[in-house]
């Protein structure tokens, strides 16, 4: 039998991450976990609970409520894809509104979030066969994964593909905005103290910015099948 490997994605927001982890994965039937819907569902419960004030997590509070935060991904046969569940509420589409991609950075930078969130993401890698993407998957994660991709594109291209995304679901926004918005998460995201986002040096780097969906993703399956050699 062929080895399961741990493949590990990391890269800005908006490049093409999710997208190629998610085809890769059906192609060589692995595991996919977008880490960040994780993060993202954190947020989501944070902002229901009023525990985001002018756009600033009250960690304090934030982490009295931490254990009440059960996340789990369930299969959704409609999309093909895993829907992130919020204590047992399919929050799939909630988590990817601009308000949530507003937030969402910030409660990334709680430690006791991370570790949280590390925890339950390296139970899920245990048997292999799994492919995460996210910031601190090679890093944090699986440092030891066998395969480490990181995903960049230019900032123009990042925004477009995100503003098709949203307009493509009838959300309200502009491109300014998407802009906006994901040069500030990258800042954020390169930059705090918590497991920032870096390329480590054994990652492979995939820049997307003139690639189609297909040579993404023969890359990596070129990538995958050296690897497993
Ligand atoms: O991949 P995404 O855009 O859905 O991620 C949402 C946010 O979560 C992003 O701004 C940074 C954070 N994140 C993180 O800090 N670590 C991860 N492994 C995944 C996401």
């Amino acid at each position: 039998m062929q080895k399961r490997i741990t493949i590990a994605i990391d890269g800005h927001s908006s490049c093409g991450k999710s997208t190629l982890a998610k085809s890769l994965a059906k192609k060589i039937n692995y595991i996919f976990i977008d880490s960040g819907a994780m993060y993202r569902g954190v947020t989501l419960f944070c902002m229901r609970n009023q525990l985001i004030e002018n756009g600033t997590p009250l960690t304090v509070e934030v982490l009295k409520h931490l254990s009440e935060i059960n996340l789990s991904f369930r299969y959704n046969p409609k999309t093909d894809k895993a829907d992130l569940f919020l204590n047992d509420e399919n929050v799939e589409e909630l988590i990817r509104l601009p308000d949530v991609a507003a937030n969402v950075s910030k409660i990334a930078t709680i430690k006791e979030v991370r570790q949280k969130l590390v925890d339950e993401q390296q139970k899920m890698g245990v048997k292999g066969g799994i492919i995460m993407d996210g910031r601190d998957i090679g890093s944090v994660v699986f440092p030891s994964a066998e395969l480490k991709l990181f995903v960049t594109a230019s900032n123009e291209i990042r925004a477009q593909r995100r503003f098709d995304e949203l307009v493509s679901k009838g959300i309200q926004t502009t491109f300014q905005e998407v802009y906006d918005n994901l040069v500030q998460r990258d800042e954020l995201d390169s930059n705090r103290t918590e497991s920032p986002l870096i390329q480590t040096s054994d990652a492979v780097v995939i820049d997307t910015t003139l690639l189609t969906r297909e040579e993404q993703l023969d890359l990596a399956y070129q990538l995958y099948q050296k690897t497993i050699a």
